[in-house]
């Protein structure tokens, strides 16, 4: 039986961090097991928001495949590719955009936040209104059943299945409805705990090197209220704890039988017989085992073969693009423009 499809698409902004990963990536590698997978980089839905300054788009975009394919990401077992190579979505975007009344989109909870929010970026174009339409030609193009997405982006969802049925309604049942599949991950807190983000310095990056991966957790805030070596600690409310759960795996603490497990760290916490300097150093352990079993390897082999990237985001947009052609040829014939 054929496997059902699994689209998903980030925006291209160069090197992923640990949240990318634990939030979302983790997720699309283990999806490749149980759906045919279509990963793509969204440079389209960049240029709603960053149409003055592309210069960043196509290495963003290669510093983020990198990522992608370090992970684990298996150009053999799922398609990876470039929206702009694929032409068909924009086809289909400019079709579904005709059944899309503009209130829907203006609606939009993520368009209002972001047209106030966002400031210094001229958001007043139509590509920026539009983007849940590109997004839902995305989706439907593959006919996905599922789309791994963190929980803002559910309104993108909901619109995209409104298109569908306005579509369905006037042209005959055609496109599928998609269901979210919602990661359960936490966000998670850079080392100053604000939130993760390239853009503050406070990530710690799938490409850091195992020195600066030490250096960023020894920066990180545990419990405020832990003053002294001597005082004790509230895991509860320690960035460094919460990491060590992503961490501490059975199979890890299996083959690493001096990590201290969970349970442990909240006690010797608790009675300070465990202090944070050690505690940090332990993480920045876990983290980099993490790096060195499953990231930095493939990295390495990588950045010896410069054209594999493109390779393999020229195999993945024919494999996209052979899906996508059927498609339009359905749409266009349900619409009666052949
Ligand atoms: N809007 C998504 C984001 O910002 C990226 C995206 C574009 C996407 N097209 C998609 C995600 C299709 C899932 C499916 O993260």
């Amino acid at each position: 039986m054929a496997r059902e499809r699994v689209v998903s698409g980030m925006r291209p902004t160069g090197k992923l961090h640990l949240g990318h990963y634990h939030g979302a990536l983790e997720n699309w590698v283990r999806l490749q097991d149980d759906f045919e997978c279509f990963y793509f980089v969204a440079d389209w839905h960049a240029l709603t928001t960053d149409f003055e300054d592309t210069s960043g788009i196509i290495p963003s975009t290669r510093e983020m495949v990198i990522d992608w394919l370090s992970v684990g990401l298996d150009p053999d077992r799922c398609a990876i590719f470039r929206q702009s190579d694929v032409m068909e979505h924009a086809e289909l975007y400019l079709l579904l955009s005709m059944v899309t009344p503009i209130g829907w989109l203006e609606r939009n909870p993520t368009y209002k936040e972001q047209r106030e929010e966002i400031v210094g970026k001229d958001l007043s174009g139509l590509g920026f209104l539009g983007y849940p339409v590109l997004q839902a030609a995305d989706i439907v193009m593959y006919d996905a059943a599922r789309v791994p997405i963190g929980v803002d982006q559910l309104p993108h969802l909901e619109l995209t299945r409104e298109i569908v049925r306005r579509f369905n309604h006037l042209y005959g049942d055609m496109l599928r409805e998609p269901q979210q599949l919602l990661s359960e991950a936490p966000k998670l807190l850079g080392i100053d705990n604000r939130k993760m983000s390239k853009s503050y310095g406070n990530a710690i990056l799938l490409s850091d090197l195992p020195e600066e991966v030490d250096r960023k957790v020894a920066q990180m805030i545990t419990d405020p209220a832990r003053k002294r070596r001597t005082d004790p600690g509230n895991p509860d409310v320690c960035n460094v704890f919460a990491y060590h759960a992503l961490y501490k795996t059975p199979a890890v603490l299996a083959a690493h039988p001096h990590l201290l497990p969970m349970a442990e760290v909240d006690r010797q916490c608790r009675s300070a017989t465990l202090g944070c300097v050690e505690d940090k150093k332990q993480l920045a352990r876990q983290i980099n085992h993490f790096l060195d079993t499953t990231v930095r390897p493939r990295r390495a082999r990588l950045e010896k073969d410069p054209a594999r990237v493109d390779e393999i985001l020229k195999a993945g947009a024919e494999k996209a693009r052979a899906i996508a052609v059927r498609t339009m040829a359905r749409v266009r014939e349900a619409m009666r423009l052949v």
